[in-house]
């Protein structure tokens, strides 16, 4: 194999390189393409294979085609709220202004949602939202936004890599001028030279046991946008999706979408006990039922207050928790969740097609008969990328940020639905802003290096250097997931904070000296010790951030500190990395103005 300095690379020259390719990366793309941008779009695996199709339920926009009552203040309200008030307020506020356009606009480039009878989008109830508001396609909305996105950026002609891995950032003075990967078939390297960058690599629930995401979420770009010297915000919150499958163990962390409990499902723990009306914090007790009678009576009048299952996804994931340690679990070690009894099988198979099919054949559960075991399951991260509101570029020159990897948007928690909104506004915006900042370059473009390029690929290449008889990846990244889920999981205390840490900085040395077998040619071994180097500085800032913030908040609960704290809702945690370490500080929080801070102030009801 030839050493780093001795092969001549791949090149490519674009405008703006989008580096991942599900919902976020695919709107970008097509934005900055139809701003004029020569644009590139790069992912990790086959196109279409995102967790974009994970957000199953719908896209949540104040369309008011159910609920005329609604609108992009009551969006913006719950949002804020969902997020127990750490939001960005001014992502908020586009987000929930922008949602309905973008997606009347993926209706006009073939997106085919369900109708209302009197032939509108058809929107769903989804927890935290006060009026079903989810634009939906059966229980499979995400993979219909992707098929849509996909085709469009396929059909504008997009320059698409796929199975190429990005492992660095290249940067000229401070600014961003490219990005190094491989092709995961061949291992060969490649080097693209562009002034902007566009990271839409979503999330990190990789370096957790129990997850709904798959093997890409390694948070590639969390850990590429530290080393390239941007800062990553309120790291420490994590969303648990309430529910996950338990059963079998091969699926264990396998999405049950949030449309179950949309569509009038219930909470049952071993007793059969609505377990939910035990759990309701003072701050929703206004707008949440308090019997079983007034919860069912939501879901067709919304003057009743909404059913406690559908409470935003900390407080659910939270509650599920503390039944399964009470004893109150399922055979599994999760709680039930029943449709069953409460709504028809005609029903259950045409609002949540993939859900029946799932259980019947993976777990030979037939939801419309009997009740399905849940637990909750890591979904998503808030924290990310810290990007400017409207333009998304981060504190680095030329780097951009959207979708799950950026920051800001979704505070301490994030409702369901509001991910694929989040990537259709703020993809685009990044695009169209990233394809600006390239052209206002004009020929100043920062350069690519002979040299960066080769010490990017001497650090890829390390691992076949290694001496054998090392740890290998596939181990280390076990001990990763230990780590993280028992100790920096759903409920954290400073002493297991400290031991993940002391843990990670073991695994950081094992990382650092995994030995892989064989060749470059298609290689997992190898590809695994690569995205190692991501997760383990991201779980470090996960757990770092989680150290850092002593209060209870939104994805983010300490046992020793479990209360929230009024000073900690002023403070953002950011996260960076100081000569190779990370370093974690306190930054204010901006505060919305008046007119936006009224619109919080106001009861729901
Ligand atoms: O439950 C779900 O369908 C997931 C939606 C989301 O994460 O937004």
């Amino acid at each position: 194999m030839p050493a780093a300095d001795q092969e001549t690379y791949e090149r490519h020259s674009y405008d703006v390189v989008v580096i991942g390719a599900g919902g976020a990366g695919l709107r970008a793309a097509i934005a900055a393409h139809e701003s004029g941008a020569r644009t590139a779009l790069i992912c990790k695996s086959l196109l279409g294979k995102a967790h974009t199709v994970m957000a199953e339920g719908g896209i949540a926009a104040a369309m008011a085609n159910l609920w005329p009552e609604d609108n992009w203040q009551v969006h913006f309200r719950d949002t804020m709220r969902g997020g127990k008030l750490l939001n960005h307020w001014r992502m908020a506020e586009l987000h929930a202004k922008e949602a309905p356009d973008r997606v009347y606009e993926l209706e006009q480039w073939g997106a085919l949602f369900d109708r209302t009878p009197d032939g509108k989008i058809s929107q769903r109830d989804f927890g935290g939202h006060r009026y079903a508001r989810l634009a939906h396609v059966g229980d499979r909305t995400g993979l219909e936004m992707i098929r849509t996105l996909q085709q469009r950026a396929v059909s504008l002609g997009i320059d698409v890599f796929m199975e190429l891995t990005v492992t660095e950032l290249l940067k000229d003075g401070g600014k961003v001028s490219g990005a190094f990967g491989y092709w995961r078939e061949s291992g060969r390297f490649v080097v693209f030279e562009a002034p902007a960058i566009v990271l839409a690599t979503g999330g990190i629930g990789k370096s957790w046991r129990v997850t709904s995401n798959s093997w890409e979420y390694t948070g590639d770009g969390h850990a590429l946008a530290l080393r390239a010297g941007a800062t990553l915000l309120n790291m420490e919150f994590v969303q648990f999706h309430p529910t996950g499958m338990v059963w079998p163990p091969a699926v264990r962390g396998l999405l049950v979408t949030e449309s179950v409990r949309g569509d009038g499902g219930a909470l049952l723990n071993s007793e059969g006990k609505r377990f939910m009306f035990d759990y309701i914090p003072e701050f929703f007790k206004a707008e949440t039922a308090d019997s079983p009678e007034e919860a069912d009576r939501w879901y067709t009048d919304k003057r009743n207050r909404r059913p406690p299952d559908l409470l935003p996804r900390d407080e659910v994931a939270r509650a599920i928790n503390n039944e399964v340690k009470s004893g109150r679990g399922s055979p599994h070690g999760g709680v039930f969740l029943d449709i069953a009894s409460r709504r028809s099988p005609e029903f259950i198979k045409k609002r949540l097609p993939s859900m029946y099919q799932q259980f019947m054949e993976l777990a030979g559960v037939d939801i419309t008969k009997e009740p399905m075991e849940i637990a909750p399951t890591c979904h998503y991260v808030m924290g990310g990328v810290e990007v400017d509101p409207d333009s998304q570029m981060s504190v680095v020159p030329g780097l951009f940020a959207a979708g799950e990897v950026a920051g800001g948007m979704h505070g301490a928690n994030r409702l369901g639905g509001n991910s694929l909104s989040d990537l259709l506004v703020f993809g685009k915006r990044a695009g169209e802003h990233a394809a600006e900042y390239g052209a206002a370059l004009a020929g100043g473009r920062p350069k690519v290096s002979t040299a960066s390029a080769h010490d990017a690929a001497e650090i890829a290449l390390a691992p076949f250097a290694h001496d054998q008889g090392h740890d290998n990846p596939y181990s280390v990244h076990q001990e990763l997931q230990a780590v993280m889920q028992d100790l920096v999981g759903i409920i954290r205390t400073e002493h297991e904070l400290r031991l993940a840490l002391d843990r990670l900085v073991e695994l950081r040395a094992k990382a650092a000296a995994v030995a892989v077998e064989g060749n470059r040619q298609y290689n997992p071994g190898w590809h695994l010790a690569l995205d190692l180097r991501n997760m383990l500085v991201v779980s470090e800032s996960v757990a770092r951030a989680a150290l850092e913030r002593q209060e209870s908040r939104g994805g983010h609960t300490r046992d020793d500190f479990p209360m929230s704290d009024p000073y900690w809702a002023t403070q953002n945690v950011v996260v960076e990395l100081k000569e190779g370490t990370v370093s974690v500080r306190r930054q204010p929080l901006p505060q919305p103005p008046a007119e936006l801070a009224k619109l919080l102030e106001e009861e729901a009801h």
